[in-house]
């Protein structure tokens, strides 16, 4: 049996009405002054305007950074640090999809290096040249209110460089936060299309990881259960918004399908997208995915096989062929779930690019995304060049 290492875990509170925890569990490990981060629309939310109110009750100072928008930039996390070293936070609590708990992520460990920081890029880098020795001076809650990214657990915060035009992932294993609290009832009555994107940003972590070079027998278990949760319960999510058995099912699947996965490595490609067209990253996602199964066929074909049978695909045993069922089949599940085709939103933004600019443009950005490095057959070395425009090729063919 393969080998693994599992990485650090925070303590994990999940499940319907766990928001009602936050002020006890803050209270308990003695929090005094608390930053919330968060997006101008999630501090209206009902739920976190309860967390506001519980935690000023319990005689917990709370202030709001609620400022964050998609895909937040180095300059903006790097502001969070100055607020959180300048007002002694002892607690920073992000709130929101991915991008409001990145920056919460980001800003609390910028806020316990002691040098200025101009280009977060630059100095942190990517994968293997984090640097160990950095720690966050305070306590780090995360909630997430979406069903899809599962940053509430990751080692790596996903930022936007301003300066080079491109995301990428900064931090290390400090990065973790110290608890989560999930609570599906935070996604109750989302609208089809954002519940949609979120599941298949969650299903494209699910499937990238049961197919890439870290998988094992630890995360393929819980992940191919969290595949039948997303293929069983996104479609009806989708058409039932306040079904909350569907969004407790989905919440499950979308956090432990990165909490105790790994990398998912077609989201070096997805970020490039996400980087270069400014699109919804489970929208960006979903054309990813389908080239990232082709391009494992053979070195993944027992997980695809296994795949196959959740899906219910009939296996041939000829590994190009059932990839491409499997492909196939995640393409009919995106149209049952009424999604656009990313050509048709690139063209709508006016930012559709003839396929050698798109691949122009997109090769350094992978490059530069330490996930390029986990591909079988690899993508980054020698004619690296060749290779990944192959990829970048079949993805614009098909979006
Ligand atoms: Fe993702």
């Amino acid at each position: 049996m393969k080998s693994y290492e599992k990485g650090r875990l925070p303590q994990i509170i999940w499940g319907s009405k766990s928001a009602d925890r936050v002020g006890t569990e803050l209270k308990s490990a003695d929090v005094q002054k608390c930053l919330l981060v968060s997006g101008s629309h999630v501090i209206k939310h009902p739920i976190t305007q309860k967390i506001i109110h519980s935690l000023e009750s319990l005689g917990i100072v709370c202030d709001v950074f609620d400022r964050v928008l998609p895909e937040p930039t180095d300059s903006l996390c790097i502001e969070i640090a100055q607020e959180i070293k300048h007002n002694h936070y002892d607690c920073i609590l992000g709130i929101g999809g991915g991008s409001p708990m990145d920056a919460a992520k980001a800003a609390s460990l910028i806020a316990g290096i002691p040098e200025e920081i101009e280009d977060l890029h630059e100095y942190g880098k990517t994968g293997a040249r984090m640097r160990e020795q950095w720690n966050r001076p305070c306590m780090l809650v995360l909630m997430p209110t979406t069903s899809g990214t599962g940053a509430e657990t990751t080692a790596s915060a996903v930022i936007s460089s301003e300066k080079h035009g491109m995301k990428f992932s900064f931090g290390n294993r400090n990065i973790a936060p110290d608890l989560c609290i999930i609570d599906p009832e935070f996604t109750l009555g989302m609208p089809a299309m954002p519940t949609a994107y979120g599941g298949v940003d969650a299903l494209a972590h699910t499937v990238e990881i049961l197919v890439g070079t870290g998988a094992n027998t630890y995360t393929n278990t819980i992940l191919l259960s969290c595949l039948e949760k997303i293929w069983t319960w996104l479609p009806i999510a989708v058409q039932e918004p306040e079904n909350l058995e569907a969004r407790e099912q989905l919440s499950w699947a979308a956090h432990n399908a990165l909490a105790n996965g790994g990398i998912p490595n077609g989201h070096a490609v997805t970020h490039a997208i996400g980087s270069l067209y400014h699109v919804v990253h489970g929208h960006a996602c979903m054309m990813v995915l389908p080239a990232v199964i082709r391009h494992f066929a053979e070195t993944a074909q027992e997980a695809i096989g296994q795949i196959a049978v959740r899906l219910g695909v009939p296996v041939t045993g000829d590994a190009q062929t059932d990839a491409e069922r499997v492909a196939n089949a995640i393409l009919s599940f995106y149209k049952s779930l009424g999604m656009k085709p990313l050509r048709e939103t690139l063209q709508e933004k006016g930012c559709l690019d003839d396929e050698q600019t798109f691949i122009e443009k997109m090769i350094p950005v992978v490059m530069d995304d330490f996930k390029s490095h986990q591909w079988l057959p690899p993508i980054h070395t020698g004619d690296y060049r060749e290779k990944v425009g192959r990829v970048c090729s079949a993805i614009y063919e098909e979006m």
